[in-house]
């Protein structure tokens, strides 16, 4: 099944082969949140104290982070294979500059996070990352952090890293976000932290609202208004030991294919439901999914609960406006519901999905088109005719974890046999495919 690996996740040559399964009983635990995992580190990494965080995601992209902290004197005890980590906080002002380059890796929460914080420092910051991150659009936090005072540079007329940044004297900003991105909104409040005055940032539509959760839990001084979030100076954050939920982004997988395939019954254990993140359940049930909730709770801040998915009818919807940015990540997912349903699917208004790990609209269209489905590119979507029948194919996803969740959920529920290459799993979900063969879906 594995045919070799490589390091960085656009360099991975592995492939896996897939099939449907006849019948799917599974319950899955789903691995811990990504964006609350990189969150964590980050914050617990200038708060006072020191935080224990239990069921940290243990992937690639959230071991850059860790590294980037740790090359900044954060003192992180994070043993290898591991998912408790201990961290030492250094406080709002213990960081020292890296004798080196960061390297973010694959990952846009690492490099834009980091950003935000270390516009604040005074000290000499240089971000990097693989082929990938480095075709990323930066613009988007350079000019608001410009805004806010810092000194902070990048190539090709400030837009792509490597980012070189000279930090400190930062004043408070009103910014009005073009996009709705979270990672723009936390770089953000990050350097508002520090600046001189109140830092505003306002969205055109809610995104994910994991920053500010936790840093009001650690005791920043923070107020939500619409889609306004403004944040005070602070002395200090208190160190939060908390347990990550599961990622929502990682059930989706799994709760497309047991509403997708013809006799499935998929149990998914610890899921973050999050409303800023719940997009994908509200495009399943106006689908027609059968989905029940159970045991809600809640963890790390966060709500929490288990989801059961079981063989569905499903009809065409059209997905667009403030439900994108709620479901981001899931959309190249919603697009293989859309060759389940009847009538056609449309994805609108997500011209975001264009600057991802990949072009995730060209991706979604390739990776479908191959296996022989009807699909359509929009500049901000696509459209899928709907009762597309799959044949396995070949799907080379290029290091998007995304894409490569796609083909190999795809290729389970295709005629014949289908095999992914360059998954890069690692990003995200590094258990996944041990998971898909539990769930019956391997051929070899
Ligand atoms: C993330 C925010 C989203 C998402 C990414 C993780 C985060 O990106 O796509 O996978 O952790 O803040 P944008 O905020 O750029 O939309």
């Amino acid at each position: 099944m594995k045919a070799g690996s490589g390091t960085a996740a656009a360099e991975s040559v592995e492939a896996h082969s897939v099939e449907r399964p006849a019948r799917i009983r599974a319950t899955i635990q789903i691995p811990a949140d990504k964006s609350v995992s990189h969150r964590a580190l980050i914050f617990n990494a200038i708060a006072t104290g020191e935080a224990l965080v239990q069921r940290l995601l243990d992937s690639e992209d959230v071991r850059s982070t860790a590294g980037c902290l740790a090359a900044l004197g954060v003192d992180i005890d994070w043993p290898e294979g591991s998912t408790d980590a201990r961290i030492s906080g250094a406080g709002m002002h213990g960081l020292f500059e890296s004798d080196d380059v960061l390297d973010c890796g694959n990952s846009g929460t690492t490099m834009r996070l980091l950003s935000g914080l270390l516009a604040a420092q005074p000290l000499l910051s240089i971000l990097t990352g693989d082929e990938s991150l480095r075709r990323r659009p930066m613009a988007r936090i350079i000019g608001p952090l410009r805004r806010m005072g810092a000194d902070i540079h990048a190539r090709t007329g400030d837009t792509l890293a490597p980012i070189v940044i000279r930090g400190g004297g930062l004043k408070g900003v009103d910014f009005r976000s073009p996009v709705a991105s979270a990672q723009v909104k936390s770089a953000l409040l990050l350097a508002g932290l520090y600046a001189e005055g109140e830092t505003c940032v306002t969205e055109p539509a809610r995104s994910r609202d994991h920053s500010e959760r936790m840093l009001a839990a650690m005791g920043a001084g923070l107020s939500i208004e619409g889609e306004s979030v403004t944040i005070s100076p602070a002395a200090k954050l208190s160190a939060l030991s908390l347990r990550v939920p599961g990622d929502i982004s990682s059930a989706a997988p799994w709760l497309v294919l047991g509403a997708c395939h013809p006799d499935a019954e998929i149990t998914l254990l610890g899921v973050n439901t999050n409303p800023t993140r719940t997009g994908i359940l509200d495009i399943l049930r106006e689908m027609g999914a059968d989905i029940e909730c159970s045991e809600e709770r809640t963890s790390g801040g966060e709500p929490v609960a288990d989801l059961t998915v079981r063989s569905s009818s499903l009809r065409g919807v059209t997905v667009s406006g403030s439900t994108i940015p709620r479901a981001i990540d899931e959309l190249p997912l919603v697009a293989l519901l859309g060759c389940f349903a009847d009538g056609p699917t449309v994805v609108r208004d997500a011209s975001e999905l264009r600057v991802k790990e990949s072009d995730r609209v060209d991706a979604v269209v390739g990776t479908l088109a191959q296996l022989g489905v009807r699909v359509k590119a929009h500049d901000d979507g696509f459209s899928i005719e709907g009762r597309s029948a799959l044949r396995g194919g070949h799907v080379d996803a290029a290091g998007d974890h995304r894409i490569g969740i796609l083909g190999a959920i795809a290729g389970s529920l295709a005629d014949g046999e289908t095999r992914i290459e360059n998954a890069a799993v690692e990003v995200s979900y590094p258990q996944f495919f041990e998971d898909l063969q539990r769930a019956g879906g391997m051929s070899r």
